[in-house]
């Protein structure tokens, strides 16, 4: 079966959308969840498409047994590209997880700059390119995703590979200004400029990339458009889009209705009785802005003593890149801040944090979502933030309210029903989460009920369509002045 666009699909990322555990001759194979495979699984599953990527299991794994067979069940087929051990400390620890993720993430001071990290990344991201070049046919859409393989457009074309490449960026892009601290950020724009189409999560992603073009590849002429613009380079065109990302709305909402999430969210309530519960839901990140959150839940427990014995912080952190120092050392930094601000509040029969350091199912999920009544999603930048738009399609009772950051990429559509905060800001945090447990049933439902038109609109179907119709049809010209002024580049470097 062909895609909406008509072609055969192909989906590129670092990781495949499986988990694949065991050891000896017992190995299990499930799908795996997170931002990026939960947009795009469906998609490659309605077409059947080809999935490309790493396994992300040890060499001992009978891989080949285990991807046919989750192949055939999923109906959809998965090509791995085999990564070594060094390789995963060099290119995907290090270049992706310790130099471009914390640099696009304008996270400066976490950035370490190796050059044989570099050499890694290139050689890993060439071996993709031969991967997809041994698979593809002129008639493919060819879809390659984030930033751990951003060079692999260079690759192909130095392979000679003439098809239309796709590339969507789910990390911000940074500043001109933060990007030129790259040593390799002229090969970075380059290897870009080689996809046929790039799209970003925001306008302010797209206009920062388009600011570094104007000053590190200025003999590509840019004309901008109203939600796009096209580069021209060596007689090519390369369209510059903005997509933010979403989730399928319809399966939350009724999986939230569901008897299963009910009694979830019961179970918790019941733990947790007589309780507000708000619910800070993030992958192990420094990115995601957890300390601040708990400091601001601190400020606010000091400044608003009547939320003492009253409301509780519920966070789950969901453990990841364990093998980075930075990582370890935040994991480290949480423990001690819960513990220390539990040791300062707690109370007979009341303890304000909640902090669990696990995987939730689904269900759990779902449940957490349902019981809590307050969310406080407060990174210090994301890409999209794709739990913000879950809580709100699983708020069935249009009783939820959202604390956001306005770093998020989701900002630009979920500001008018949020509370808006700055996550460096700890008295606003305070105030917010105050508003938050004060807010007034009417109000609530009001937001909420703004909030989830949004995310019931623009969807992940919606999502899709606009990137694979703007591969296609043209656009009508802007001038870029026309553009909102508050959609201008910033830079937010700690
Ligand atoms: C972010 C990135 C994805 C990445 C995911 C999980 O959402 O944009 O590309 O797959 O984090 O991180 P991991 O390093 O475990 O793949």
């Amino acid at each position: 079966m062909l895609s909406p666009s008509g072609k055969r699909l192909l989906i590129v990322s670092n990781r495949l959308p499986v988990n694949i555990s065991g050891a000896e001759d017992d190995w299990t194979i499930h799908p795996s969840s997170g931002g990026l495979i939960t947009a795009l699984e469906p998609l490659v599953r309605r077409c059947r498409g080809t999935w490309l990527g790493w396994p992300g299991c040890s060499s001992e794994a009978p891989l080949s047994d285990l991807l046919r067979e989750f192949s055939d069940r999923q109906e959809y087929t998965l090509k791995p590209v085999v990564i070594s051990e060094e390789e995963i400390e060099k290119y995907y620890l290090g270049f992706s997880n310790r130099t471009i993720w914390p640099l696009f993430h304008d996270l400066l001071g976490h950035c370490t700059f190796n050059s044989e990290h570099w050499e890694y990344y290139q050689r890993v991201n060439e071996r993709f390119a031969r991967e997809i070049a041994k698979l593809i046919d002129g008639d493919d859409f060819v879809w390659i995703h984030d930033y751990q393989l951003m060079l692999v457009g260079h690759f192909l074309r130095g392979m000679g590979v003439d098809v239309r490449l796709n590339f969507f960026l789910h990390i911000p892009f940074p500043s001109c200004d933060l990007l030129k601290r790259l040593p390799w950020r002229q090969e970075i724009m380059h290897s870009l400029l080689e996809y046929d189409h790039v799209g970003f999560q925001t306008t302010n992603d797209r206009r920062n990339f388009i600011q570094c073009l104007k000053r590190l590849a200025p003999e590509a002429p840019v004309k901008k458009y109203k939600r796009k613009a096209e580069v021209l380079v060596e007689g090519r065109t390369v369209r510059l889009g903005t997509y933010p990302i979403s989730i399928d709305y319809n399966e939350f909402n009724d999986f939230a209705g569901s008897n299963d999430v009910a009694d979830a969210a019961w179970y918790i309530h019941e733990n947790l009785p007589d309780l507000r519960l708000m619910l800070g839901i993030d992958r192990l990140d420094y990115t995601k802005g957890i300390p601040e959150r708990f400091l601001a839940f601190e400020r606010a427990l000091e400044k608003y003593p009547d939320l003492r014995g009253k409301m509780a912080l519920v966070q789950i952190v969901v453990p990841s890149r364990l093998h980075v120092p930075e990582y370890q050392h935040l994991k480290g930094e949480l423990d001690a801040l819960s513990g220390r601000i539990n040791a300062r509040f707690s109370s007979q029969g009341w303890v304000p944090i909640h902090y669990m350091f696990r995987e939730l199912s689904r269900t759990q999920l779902l449940g957490y979502y349902r019981a809590c009544e307050i969310a406080i999603i407060t990174p210090l930048r994301d890409g999209m933030n794709l739990v913000s738009k879950e809580y709100c399609a699983s708020s069935i009772d249009n009783n939820g309210i959202l604390i956001l950051s306005e770093f998020a990429g989701a900002a630009d559509q979920l500001s008018k029903g949020a509370l808006m905060v700055n996550p460096y800001d700890c008295e606003v945090t305070a105030d917010a989460i105050y508003a938050a447990f004060i807010m007034e049933p009417e109000e609530r439902q009001r937001r909420m009920k703004t909030l989830r038109a949004e995310v019931r609109r623009n969807n992940v179907q919606r999502w899709i369509e606009w990137f694979m119709e703007s591969d296609t049809v043209g656009h009508e010209a802007v001038d870029e002045q026309a553009e909102s002024p508050a959609e201008q580049p910033v830079s937010h470097t700690r």
